[in-house]
């Protein structure tokens, strides 16, 4: 069972807004921070936080309101892989540096933003656990096929984000626990493109994803801070 009060940043992300729904299932108190205004189908109970524009001086304000509820669990589900923008790419030729900053900015920046918003919250509150959700393709030594420069370069770099507050965290909370985690293929906006392919039973509803994140939210142990973690639990190499 989760923790009695969750944040989740990004939460209109449709594997956040299923991690909400069985929270607050359960009775815990939600709330959510998103640059999108409350979604429709969004439960009137939870506390929603608009922050349109991330930015340090926008994003203070919204993360104070958030951390009122005193979360014990807080996801960050920010992340892009295509856009109106554009595709992934297949090759280096395709890469297109305007591209690959605004991946850089909503998969690492953002996600650094609100972390170092949160940092006090993180180091002065017992055995909070911090789950981001990040992707195994972002794993260096686990890339055997190539491509999607800029989607898995933003992830690598989230990875070592995590990895490194992790450190700097446990010097001022040893209960504290930070992972990236990858959520598994997941029947979303962002997956729906590259559905067609897929082995039996690899695509999983939004809905199961959350059950899996939050039995490995439940079942994360300190040992593991700093980890990118696959969506079972266990250790994926960076
Ligand atoms: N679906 C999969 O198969 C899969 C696989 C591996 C990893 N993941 C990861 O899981 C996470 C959630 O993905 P999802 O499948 O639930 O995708 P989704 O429904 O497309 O959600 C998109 C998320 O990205 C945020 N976002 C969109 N544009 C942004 C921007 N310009 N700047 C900052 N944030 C922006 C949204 O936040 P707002 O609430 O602020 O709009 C939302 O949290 C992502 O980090 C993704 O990389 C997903």
């Amino acid at each position: 069972m989760a923790g009695n009060s969750i944040l989740i940043i990004g939460g209109s992300s449709a594997i956040g807004q299923a991690i909400a729904k069985q929270c607050s299932a359960t009775g815990a108190t939600v709330s959510v921070i998103s640059r999108r205004p409350r979604l429709q189908q969004a439960n009137p109970e939870w506390h929603w936080f608009q922050d349109e524009t991330p930015t340090e001086k926008n994003s203070e304000q919204h993360i104070r309101a958030a951390l009122k509820y005193k979360p014990s669990t807080i996801f960050i589900c920010n992340g892009v892989l295509h856009d109106s923008l554009g595709m992934p790419e297949k090759t280096i030729r395709q890469l297109d540096t305007a591209i690959l900053a605004q991946r850089l900015e909503s998969n690492l920046i953002v996600p650094a933003l609100y972390l170092k918003l949160l940092f006090r919250y993180i180091t002065t509150t017992k055995n909070i656990k911090v789950l981001v959700l990040s992707a195994k393709i972002g794993s260096i030594s686990d890339n055997g096929l190539g491509g999607w420069y800029s989607y898995r370069m933003s992830k690598a770099a989230l990875n070592m984000l995590v990895k490194n507050l992790s450190i700097e965290v446990a010097r001022l909370n040893n209960s504290a626990c930070i992972v990236a985690i990858h959520p598994g293929t997941t029947d979303t906006p962002l997956s729906i493109p590259f559905q067609k392919n897929l082995p039996d039973g690899q695509l999983q509803t939004a809905s199961n994803t959350a059950t899996r994140m939050l039995m490995v939210r439940e079942q994360l142990l300190v040992s593991k801070s700093g980890a990118l973690l696959n969506w079972d639990g266990s250790i994926i190499e960076h």
